[in-house]
């Protein structure tokens, strides 16, 4: 053996990467297995956050990316200083070529965002506009944007961080709030709804995610946005937490709660700060958090995707605005994985395998039948996020019954069908028109 392929050897087998179960799945055929095969198996999305300059400079990033993630955001890209830089011009540069990346790679992209009080340009904040000229400066900047990547954009964080940190309610000190007022949220979603109505559009903030102060007054915002009729699909949390971060139950008891007001989750920014430099202790403890973070979102019906804020501890926001913390992500700073980048794999890989499927629904007078594969002991159907009693059919060992399905649907209405079992594995949605 050579010197320099020795080395290499060496070097894979240190860090335990591929794993066991990427040379299992290159054996499937999957030479590129990464976390996104395993994603792909339960229909889930895992993903990063995109900063343009490693983008074009680095090889390595644009090929972790691919390898690694089905969906993408662009970190600053979208953001109104970057892409509308005076009045009457807007840059596409950056984002085009991030939206031709995802196309090219068969990606989902996030939008982020339309409506922030920050990253806002001077031509904007320090004009001296009305209100009309507010509310269509709103209209025009939605509009270009959301048209323009018409059906290339998964869902958009519509507006980002409206809720106020220090006192109830909407934040005051924004642009938006001061030139429009609280309206300027419902216009957003509007405005947005109109350029693409097949995009999903979300609400993104963070200390979202729990039920505390905080949350309840997003919470607030968007079961009020609803009883409206305003167009909002789902909740975005960002995430930026700390190597004590744990899952409670308060997390589980606020996806519910969103998801009982036919609102979807997303966990967008996810990273994990630690104190640098980073001990393998700290790293081990880093893996625990993101495993728990992961499996969460992935036992969660409504929970769709899970985004870090970048990928590698080479390009992170945190040392800036954290002194003293960083190394927050799942690569090191020479793209290797950490011990993090394991426990993400094997959450995603323990929920695609074996994971229940469903392959059909029939209604039989009042009853519901559904059929699939992997449906353990205590399997649960799912209709539209919500738990159904069910029982086995004795006639067919394989199928679940829901009983007088008739009062939770109205015939003609589209559902989306799951079924869940007893482990917490779930099965990907399955639409199916009741006739
Ligand atoms: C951050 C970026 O990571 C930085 O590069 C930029 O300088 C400031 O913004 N919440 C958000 C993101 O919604 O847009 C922020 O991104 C991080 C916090």
């Amino acid at each position: 053996m050579r010197p320099i392929i020795l080395f290499v050897v060496v070097v894979v087998s240190l860090l335990g990467w591929p794993s066991a179960a990427a040379r299992r799945a290159a054996r499937d055929g999957r030479a590129d297995a990464g976390l996104q095969a395993w994603a792909r198996q339960r229909d889930f999305y895992v993903g990063a956050a995109v900063a343009m300059q490693p983008f074009k400079d680095e090889r390595a990033y644009q090929e972790t990316l691919k390898r690694e993630f089905n969906v993408c955001v662009a970190e600053n890209a979208f953001k109104f200083d970057s892409v509308h830089p005076a009045k009457d011009r807007y840059n596409f540069a950056e984002t085009d070529a991030l939206v031709a990346f995802t196309q090219a790679n068969g990606m989902k992209l996030r939008g982020h965002t339309l409506v922030w009080h920050k990253q806002l340009p001077a031509w904007l904040t320090q004009g001296s506009y009305s209100r009309a000229e507010a509310v269509s400066l709103l209209k025009d900047h939605i509009t270009t944007l959301v048209k323009r990547y018409q059906g290339k954009i998964w869902a958009w964080d519509v507006v980002n961080e409206a809720v106020a940190e220090d006192e109830a309610g909407l934040r005051k000190n924004s642009f938006w709030y001061q030139k429009i007022g609280p309206d300027y949220l419902k216009l957003a979603f509007q405005f947005a709804h109109e350029a693409d109505p097949n995009a999903l559009l979300y609400y993104n903030d963070f200390s979202a995610e729990d039920t505390g102060r905080k949350s309840k007054d997003v919470y607030n915002l968007v079961r009020e946005l609803k009883r409206q009729g305003v167009p909002l699909h789902g909740v975005g949390w960002q995430m930026h937490v700390d190597g004590d971060f744990k899952i409670k139950p308060a997390h589980r008891d606020n996806a519910r709660r969103l998801a009982e007001l036919g609102l979807e989750i997303s966990i967008t920014e996810l990273d994990v700060r630690m104190p640098l430099p980073l001990t393998p202790t700290a790293a081990t403890r880093q893996a625990a958090v993101y495993r728990d973070v992961a499996d969460f979102c992935l036992r969660q019906p409504n929970c769709k995707a899970l985004v870090l804020w970048g990928f590698t501890d080479k390009h992170s926001w945190i040392p800036q605005v954290f002194p003293g913390a960083g190394d927050a992500l799942i690569f090191d700073a020479d793209y290797r994985p950490k011990p993090a980048y394991a426990t993400l794999q094997q959450s995603l890989q323990a929920a695609g395998t074996s994971a229940p499927k469903v392959t059909s629904a029939a209604l039989n007078g009042e009853h519901l039948t559904v059929r699939g594969d992997n449906f353990g002991p205590g399997a649960q159907v799912l209709i539209n996020w919500k738990r159904q009693r069910t029982e086995s059919d004795k006639q067919s060992p394989a199928a679940l019954l829901v009983r007088k399905v008739a009062t939770l649907i109205n015939p003609g209405r589209q559902v989306t069908l799951q079924v869940q079992n007893a482990d917490g594995k779930l099965s990907p949605e399955y639409n199916f028109t009741l006739q």
